[in-house]
């Protein structure tokens, strides 16, 4: 039993949740080099109350942590924020040890507890609507709703605690630290988050907006997400990132060349591109390999940079199927007001730019350049003078009108 790992918040509230390193995929889709943590929360106050719990893969350490810290008290109360088996799985493990809990969730949550195969005894629940509030003691908790984006949430109105369930969260393990200073944010998180945001909930920002404001109207002092660091400072940065990503507004001006390449034809087309904007002085240029970088990888460098250049091979007379999946993606993921210009390449019939235009085309507020380069095979003269042309309009469209 001396298994458990857990840090204090503040003088009655406790994280219990854990990290996962062996994990390779989380959702088994985006790769998680660094891990990812799941957190769980545990307020001792006259009551005792969980948030949320873990993925099985930290099942054990989990239950030991609550123990550890519950010591020989019972435990009166579940909050769940969200359903999803990353933090939902362990919900019967903790009835299973604590049979008095009784379970506080929202009507759809119920509803999805019920379809994950998890069957609580309906005298055990008990369900919240937005704006509902709730005392466990000296703590007086007010429930709010989210719908899409993963954040049902709870604010323990006493101390200004949000949990924010999946929102201000990010992929990566914790290692020990737990808060946002313990940590150096912006230089070894912000791409992990920026990638968990985008990739998760990119598509929902509106939804996202309409959260933003409705927390604005309440004094926060700690947000508590159901991975990644506890935020207990620094809100503006984290804010105005979400704030940027939720509007689809870009973070920098830049250039992100995205090449699909069989032989090194396009890329090299692509290296040119690179060149001559660095030349003119655009040096927040950055190419990608879309055969080679995982498209959430993708998908978070283009909420980042202003502008894209899709550079693409003819294949099967269509595009290139790794670049096909990446401008799938950016479209379920609600990707807007980007400047785009595409370079294609066929040796046999040149299809491939004008399917990435139509493509682009049914996104929403995209900035197409009309400036095209087209290489039969690989680079010619002509094509160099083409480049110049779509140098330049990439150039003028950065210019503050
Ligand atoms: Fe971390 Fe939406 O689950």
């Amino acid at each position: 039993d001396s298994m458990h790992n857990v840090r204090k918040i503040t003088e009655d509230l406790y994280w219990v949740g854990g990290d996962e390193h062996r994990l390779h995929l989380f959702e088994n889709v985006h790769p998680i080099a660094r891990g990812v943590s799941y957190n769980s929360y545990l307020l001792l106050d006259k009551k005792t109350v969980l948030f949320d719990t873990v993925d099985w893969a930290i099942g054990r350490q989990f239950i030991e942590n609550i123990k550890h810290v519950l010591k020989d008290r019972k435990l009166d109360y579940m909050v769940i924020n969200h359903m999803e088996p990353d933090h939902a799985a362990m919900i019967q493990e903790v009835v299973m040890h604590y049979p008095e809990v009784r379970i506080i969730s929202s009507e759809k949550a119920f509803y999805f507890m019920n379809q994950f195969g998890f069957h609580i005894d309906p005298e055990k629940c008990e369900t919240v609507v937005e704006g509902d509030t709730k005392s466990f003691g000296k703590h007086k908790i007010l429930f709010v709703a989210a719908p899409m984006v993963h954040w049902p949430e709870a604010i323990d109105l006493t101390n200004g605690v949000l949990f924010s369930a999946d929102a201000f969260g990010s992929f990566g393990a914790l290692d020990g630290k737990l808060f946002n200073d313990e940590v150096n944010f912006d230089r070894d998180w912000i791409n992990d988050a920026r990638r968990y945001y985008t990739n998760i909930v990119g598509k929902y920002g509106p939804h996202v907006q309409a959260l933003l404001k409705k927390a604005g109207g309440i004094d926060i002092k700690m947000i508590c997400p159901l991975h990644g660091p506890v935020w207990r400072n620094d809100f503006e940065y984290l804010l105005d990132k979400y704030n940027r990503w939720s509007k689809y507004i870009p973070e920098e001006k830049g250039v992100m060349i995205v090449y699909a390449s069989m032989y090194g034809n396009t890329e090299n087309a692509a290296s040119v591109l690179a060149r001559k904007l660095v030349e003119k002085g655009m040096t927040n240029v950055h190419m990608y390999d879309v055969s080679k970088v995982h498209v959430s990888e993708l998908i978070a460098e283009t909420f980042r940079y202003s502008h894209i250049v899709f550079a693409s091979v003819t294949y099967n007379l269509g595009i290139y199927p790794p670049m096909h999946n990446y401008l799938m993606d950016m479209k379920a993921l609600n990707v807007q007001k980007r400047t785009v210009a595409v370079v294609e390449n066929g040796s046999w019939a040149c299809k491939v730019g004008s399917l990435m235009v139509q493509a682009l085309e049914e996104m929403k507020d995209m900035n197409i350049l009309n400036e095209k380069v087209t290489l039969t095979s690989s680079m010619t003269e002509d094509n160099h003078i083409e480049m110049d042309s779509l140098v330049d309009a990439i150039l003028d469209s950065m210019k503050d009108k």
